[in-house]
């Protein structure tokens, strides 16, 4: 079933509230992704008008090499339909089939001063790490973003901390476009559903899953049984408290926080008994992690692939979505033309 967002709510319905989000076209979410974004996308599908975009255009600003964009932006989506996400009931598009983007991106660089966005923390560390390749629209990427956010009018942008310098900007760009043309957008804020974002530890007792850091140490939605097996069973112990009741060292403490995500209650209530009472064996514990991991993402990975096999289903996915995408855009659009004066006619 397809939810024509605009025109076919009741008058005296209250209108849902737009959220928007970006998800990067890097392909292969791990467990951290999972429970720390897109869980909360698949919650928000319920409750709120959402645009869920692939930002591909953002991706030339850092990777001008293309060969393996396609694969990534396939992948990316069958990832995030795997864990729930309906295009049914959400827009998941890409922003290069929504051309308006470019368009309002146009009239924001003219809302954007060169020294904030100088200012920008991950323009500085973009720059530091490429030198060779300082482009503008590096150094506007934060306005592409608001373009993305503002297209929709949007008013919840569901993003991790490393992008709350860039909703801080969109909001500069927003308000300053109201200032200037009349109020066309609401503020966007940052949002989340549950109040604290899940931080999935990694299996090697330092930080948190994570993509750039070590690769055994963090477990991928594309990972083989017998890898996640191997990954959960590397996992640090120790020879067991020898004192009953006594704290748990944070690598332990992990991997009960992972049993938590994928193990059921009772489960959990005999390890946490058997650690209390001296008599956990870790290799049974990480043996039963390990089982109850693999029943959690082969089915996710077995639904990805699937996905991807389907290249026809994935079109007719992606141009489902980017319609509703431009329904909402030419709606802004003919609104942001207006305010700024070009209409002449
Ligand atoms: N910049 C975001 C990131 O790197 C991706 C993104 C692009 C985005 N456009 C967006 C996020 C709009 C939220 C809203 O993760």
């Amino acid at each position: 079933m397809t939810i024509d967002f605009h025109y076919l709510r009741h008058p005296m319905e209250k209108k849902k509230e737009i959220v928007m989000s970006g998800i990067r076209p890097t392909g292969f979410l791990h467990l951290g992704n999972y429970f720390g974004a897109i869980r909360n996308y698949v919650k928000m599908q319920e409750e709120f008008e959402c645009y869920f975009m692939v930002a591909d255009l953002h991706s030339l600003t850092t990777h001008p090499d293309t060969k393996e964009l396609k694969a990534n932006v396939h992948r990316v989506l069958a990832e995030n339909i795997a864990c729930g996400l309906d295009p049914d009931k959400v827009a998941l598009y890409c922003q290069s089939h929504v051309h308006e983007t470019a368009e309002l991106y146009l009239y924001l660089n003219m809302l954007a001063y060169k020294g904030e966005l100088e200012k920008t923390t991950t323009f500085k560390d973009k720059v530091r790490l490429n030198p060779q390749n300082v482009n503008a629209g590096l150094l506007t990427y934060p306005v592409l973003m608001t373009a993305d956010i503002i297209l929709h009018r949007a008013s919840y942008v569901p993003v991790g901390k490393d992008q709350e310098q860039h909703l801080e900007m969109a909001r500069t760009f927003a308000n300053r476009f109201n200032h200037r043309y009349g109020e066309v957008f609401p503020e966007p804020q940052a949002f989340n559903f549950n109040q604290e974002l899940i931080k999935v530890p990694s299996l090697d007792g330092a930080g948190k899953m994570s993509k750039s850091e070590n690769q055994m140490a963090t477990l991928y939605l594309a990972d083989e049984d017998e890898m996640i097996r191997k990954k959960v069973m590397k996992a640090k112990t120790d020879s067991g408290p020898t004192e009953p009741d006594s704290p748990k060292p944070d690598y332990i403490e992990n991997i009960f926080l992972l049993m938590k995500l994928v193990s059921s209650a009772d489960v959990m209530q005999k390890f946490e008994a058997d650690y209390n009472n001296c008599s956990i064996r870790y290799g049974d514990m990480k043996k039963q992690l390990a089982e109850d991991m693999v029943q959690f993402i082969a089915p996710i990975r077995n639904n990805v692939d699937a996905i991807l096999n389907d290249e026809k289903g994935l079109k007719q996915i992606m141009e489902q979505g980017a319609e509703k995408a431009n329904k909402s855009a030419h709606t802004t659009m003919k609104l942001v033309r207006e305010a700024i004066g070009l209409k002449y006619y």
